[in-house]
């Protein structure tokens, strides 16, 4: 794929590359395009029936067809077999995206990897949709385009100039990078998520962003009962991320509330992901890479703590960080003093 960062909007358009799969016609090519599959590998990701129903039947595309496409798309990409060294070698080379705090950063391993899924989760005002702002503020200063799809209103242009102004930014500069969409309701993100190829590549976005990502499923699908509706549809968005994850090379951030059991609190003190579980439950977890819970520590209104409680590779630990007018930063070593255990 084409597509190195800091490239301009008007990257001139490389060879077709889906003329290379004989399964398709130049209008296919077209309506594929249309539809937002621009490469061998966003087809290759995607299941048939997938394919299927976002292009929609019309003469020359069935069921069948689309899936003679997708299984052409994967055989003409060559099967990747490595050793782990060399996974590793790889898994080095992936991009990391600051979060603005060193301590936030060390803490995921150097900051947010891109092909894999972050989620932030904690209860409200603990700075969730303040870490998934300053990420963006901060790629965006190295010409990386970031894209919000915001279900609750949290991402504001105020803000985002707001931190931008406080680093020494330029807003002119760095807002361009950065793309917001509402999100209206569950319909509407599935929709957002399943036609979002195009967007990706029209915009050269590498980093994904959804605050919160749960929250329109459970004013939806309210309770147990519904549970077993809106988990399906979470575990659809969930899959096509990774899909997009691979084959864009993005980071993806969610985030995600928690349920308040505050009568619990003294039984559960150490584990507060136990106490007040985020609201996605396993279905959610399961695709994470990493879930971070932040807290605001009793009496605190600028520091804020972070735990690593679940990641596929790394310990449960705590840090520290804090929110100011320009988000995220670390707690300046004479405040980390004053307040020793
Ligand atoms: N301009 C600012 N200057 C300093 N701190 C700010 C500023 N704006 C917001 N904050 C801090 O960020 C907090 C809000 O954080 P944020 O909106 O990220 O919470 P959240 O976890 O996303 O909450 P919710 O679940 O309600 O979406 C405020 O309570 C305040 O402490
Ligand atoms: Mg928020």
């Amino acid at each position: 794929m084409g597509g190195g960062r800091g490239m301009s909007e008007e990257e001139p358009f490389e060879e077709e590359p889906l003329k290379k799969l004989k399964s398709l016609t130049p209008e296919l090519i077209k309506t594929l395009k249309d539809k937002g599959y621009f490469t061998i590998e966003s087809l290759a990701v995607e299941a048939p029936n997938s394919l299927f129903e976002t292009v929609g039947a019309r003469p020359g595309f069935t069921l069948d067809k689309a899936r003679e496409i997708v299984h052409e798309a994967r055989d003409s990409l060559q099967i990747v077999i490595m050793d782990a060294l060399q996974l590793y070698e790889i898994e080095k080379k992936r991009k990391r995206y600051t979060t603005g705090s060193k301590a936030l950063d060390e803490l995921l391993g150097g900051g947010i990897p891109e092909e894999e899924m972050t989620e932030f989760t904690g209860e409200y005002e603990v700075g969730k949709s303040e870490v998934c702002m300053t990420v963006a503020i901060l790629a965006a200063e190295k010409g990386v385009n970031s894209w919000f799809l915001d279900s609750e209103g949290g991402i504001t242009g105020k803000r985002l100039a707001e931190m931008a102004e406080a680093r020494g930014l330029d807003p002119k500069k760095i807002l361009p990078h950065i793309y917001q969409g509402a999100v209206y309701g569950t319909e509407h993100l599935l929709f957002l998520i399943e036609n979002a190829h195009k967007p990706i590549k029209d915009k050269n976005i590498k980093i994904i962003i959804i605050d919160s990502f749960v929250s329109p499923f459970r004013a939806e699908y309210p309770g147990r009962e519904l549970l077993y509706q809106r988990q399906p549809l979470i575990n659809r968005c969930q899959r096509r991320l990774i899909n997009y994850m691979r084959a864009y090379k993005l980071a993806v951030i969610t985030t995600e509330q928690v349920m308040a059991k505050p009568e619990a609190a003294p039984l559960y003190h150490v584990r507060p992901e136990v106490l007040n579980p985020p609201v996605g439950g396993h279905i959610v977890s399961h695709a994470v890479s990493h879930r971070v819970y932040l807290q605001k520590p009793a009496g605190e209104t600028s520091k804020r703590l972070a735990t690593l409680v679940a990641s596929n590779y790394m310990p449960r630990e705590t840090r520290e960080f804090k929110i100011t007018k320009a988000g995220v930063e670390d707690v300046p070593p004479e405040e980390k003093k004053e307040e020793k255990k």
